[in-house]
């Protein structure tokens, strides 16, 4: 009855709209009673009888006409169409019942499995995060199930974490593991301007039924419209949102936030503003940080969101722009470099070269000498790597790199880690330790 009551409450009560008067590109422009809209009101383009609505959005307005652009394709707009306004802001209804279900970037679902039901409090797609002098700090240590990250780039409840990596190294494998593995009451999945034939793999195979139970997956393909690549994203973000203020602890994953800075690329030159680095528009540095930071602790009485977010760096450079504002917005990111997948070490995390900063204080006292001498062997081993490789190392010579070189086949055999496999964190803190024959006391 309360979403009834809230839909209702959100329906106009006269039909106000406006007419089309250009179509360029993927911006469509209305004239009209443009006071009426503002950005991010939601319109529906009438070309007749015979084409579906174009649903659309306000995105800038000039010389007196609204910019628009559609959710869907443009077949059939014609000039002096009707674009009525359905709604003055974006809003959208995530309920409990959306658990196990996998919806679109409008919030209809797309599984077959029926009609879904909406929550009674609307949303606005685009909140702000909660205040930062009422947040609660990050909690304790999250079980992510994977070896490399528990025990080297130790992730807390409530923080926020960028895997970093070039095209094809194995970040969408990393992201399944977590979904399955992590222990978190709640997971929403946001699949970002992927590849389509990965979806339907992605929630049969690597989520299966149990994981799916517990999860809420928000899907926009890459060849769906800029519009529904970013939504997707900030529907992904506030569905996270609704069920941290039941009180959950979220996991909110994203795969790729890349494609949500491209999506915003594509929108802001549409609308004309000036391109900077790598063609990307101001506004993608404006919101990337508007909605990471609403990931996070939430205030006292509400869960947290975990964040997790692949980032697709272009060339396998980590400097590019959108990687490098991820990295300065986040509290940790994790490299994957194709050299280690290259030699078949998956997932391919240099541990070395990944940062968790809520690390120092999070790890229990015991387990930090071992952490610490793990990667001193392994920075001993890298740093040696070309000189063992080519024989020129004589074994002997000195005592740490004899010990790097013993001990380097183990580590990586401990940082190997299969598909299907999963460690909690006390039991890869033990395994760590074993192998570097020290205790953990
Ligand atoms: N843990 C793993 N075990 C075995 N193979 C793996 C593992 N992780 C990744 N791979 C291999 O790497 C390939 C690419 O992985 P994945 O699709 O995750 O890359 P990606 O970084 O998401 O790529 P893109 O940026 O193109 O989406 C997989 O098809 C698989 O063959
Ligand atoms: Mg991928």
């Amino acid at each position: 009855m309360k979403a009834l009551f809230a839909e209702i409450d959100s329906l106009l009560p006269t039909e106000i709209y406006g007419r089309v008067t250009a179509v360029k590109g993927l911006l469509v422009e209305i004239a009209g009673p443009i006071h009426e809209m503002s950005v991010g009101s939601r319109l529906l383009i009438d070309s007749g009888e015979a084409n579906p609505k174009v649903p659309a959005e306000v995105v800038g307005f000039r010389e007196g006409r609204a910019l628009c652009m559609p959710f869907s394709g443009l077949e059939g707009v014609r000039m002096g169409c009707k674009a009525v306004i359905s709604s003055r802001e974006s809003v959208m209804h995530p309920g409990n019942a959306w658990l196990g279900r996998v919806v679109n970037a409008l919030g209809e679902p797309i599984d077959g499995k029926g009609p879904l039901s909406n929550g009674g409090v609307p949303r606005k797609l685009r909140s702000s995060p909660p205040p930062a002098s009422e947040r609660k700090r990050v909690g304790p240590p999250l079980d992510l199930g994977v070896r490399a990250l528990n025990s080297f780039v130790t992730c807390c409840e409530g923080q926020r974490m960028g895997i970093f990596a070039g095209s094809g190294v194995g970040k969408s494998v990393l992201m399944s593991m977590l979904a399955r593995n992590t222990r978190c009451d709640i997971a929403v999945i946001g699949l970002i301007g992927e590849r389509g034939r990965e979806v339907q793999e992605f929630i049969e195979d690597d989520l299966g039924e149990d994981g799916l139970a517990r999860s809420v997956v928000v899907v926009a393909t890459s060849d769906e419209s800029v519009l529904m690549r970013r939504q997707a994203a900030y529907l992904t973000m506030t569905v996270a949102e609704h069920f941290r203020d039941e009180g959950n602890n979220v996991l909110c994953m994203m795969d790729s936030i890349t494609r949500f800075a491209m999506a915003q690329r594509e929108i802001g030159l549409s609308i004309g503003e000036p391109p900077t680095s790598k063609g990307y528009t101001p506004t993608v540095f404006t919101e990337l940080p508007r909605l990471l930071e609403r990931a996070g602790p939430g205030v006292e009485g509400t869960g947290s969101i975990t964040g997790l977010f692949t980032v697709l760096v272009e060339g396998d450079n980590h400097n590019e722009p959108v990687a490098d504002a991820v990295r300065g917005i986040l509290d940790g990111h994790v490299v994957m470099e194709r050299a280690i997948a290259e030699r078949g070490r998956y997932p391919a995390i240099n541990v070395l070269k990944s940062v968790s900063r809520t690390m120092p204080r999070c790890v229990p006292p015991e387990q930090l000498p071992v952490l610490r001498k793990a990667k001193q062997l392994l920075s001993t081993y890298t740093d040696m790597e070309e000189l063992i490789r080519l024989g020129a190392y004589r074994k002997g010579s000195d005592p740490t790199v004899d010990e790097a070189i013993h001990r380097f086949e183990l580590i990586d055999d401990f940082l190997n880690q299969g598909k299907d496999e999963a460690t909690s964190l006390s039991e890869g803190y033990l395994q760590l330790a074993n192998l570097l024959e020290m205790t953990l006391d």
